[in-house]
């Protein structure tokens, strides 16, 4: 009897997933931003964009690695190819972005396997972004989009407003 109680109490044992991908991509954003900031300061938009397309995808790898969860950035209108979306991923891209409440949040969204536990965290744009995401002449600048075409020819990643939905974190646990 007690050896069988003690069994189901072992089982009820739960991790906050959520709360603890929110607190490495609230750490990712922080230091992206920081790179990002840097960067601009130091060269100029047009020489951050190099900055990005060498450090961007093996920062986040390293971020993820370090907390034990496979950390991606993912979206529908990608600038770098490999953050494209899966199948399974643009129906929850999709759903996200349908969910959008009147006060411009996106809902999160986790996903339950045998083998992992994953959560969706959305990105929005900022004013920040706007020099290299927003509207081609407007807020991003001649000279940086001549970069953008050389470094990113299949660029789908520009024309976003305020407050859009640019992508998700993708935080894979492993069970
Ligand atoms: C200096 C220009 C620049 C600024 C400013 C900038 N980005 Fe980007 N962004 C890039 C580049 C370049 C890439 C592609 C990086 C790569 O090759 O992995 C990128 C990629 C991304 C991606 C990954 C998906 C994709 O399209 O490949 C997301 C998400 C993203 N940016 C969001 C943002 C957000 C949110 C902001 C504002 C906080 C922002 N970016 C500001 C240049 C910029």
């Amino acid at each position: 009897m007690g050896a069988i109680f003690f069994g189901f109490s072992c089982q009820t044992k739960t991790i906050d997933y959520e709360n603890l991908a929110i607190a490495i991509t609230d750490e990712a954003k922080t230091n992206l931003v920081q790179k990002l900031t840097t960067a601009i300061a130091e060269g100029g938009t047009k020489q951050a964009i190099p900055f990005c397309k060498i450090n961007a995808v093996g920062f986040t790898n390293q971020l993820g690695k370090k907390h034990g969860v496979e950390l991606r950035r993912i979206t529908n209108k990608p600038r770098n190819p490999s953050n494209a979306l899966s199948k399974e991923e643009k129906d929850i891209f999709l759903e996200i972005e349908k969910l959008k409440t009147t006060a411009g949040v996106f809902p999160k969204k986790t996903i339950t396997s045998d083998t992992s536990v994953t959560v969706y965290i959305p990105v929005l744009v900022g004013g920040l972004c706007l020099q290299c995401h927003g509207e081609p002449n407007l807020d991003i600048k001649k000279e940086t989009l001549d970069v953008l075409e050389k470094e990113y020819p299949g660029d789908l990643a520009k024309g976003y407003r305020l407050g859009d939905l640019r992508g998700l974190f993708s935080v894979k646990f492993p069970k």
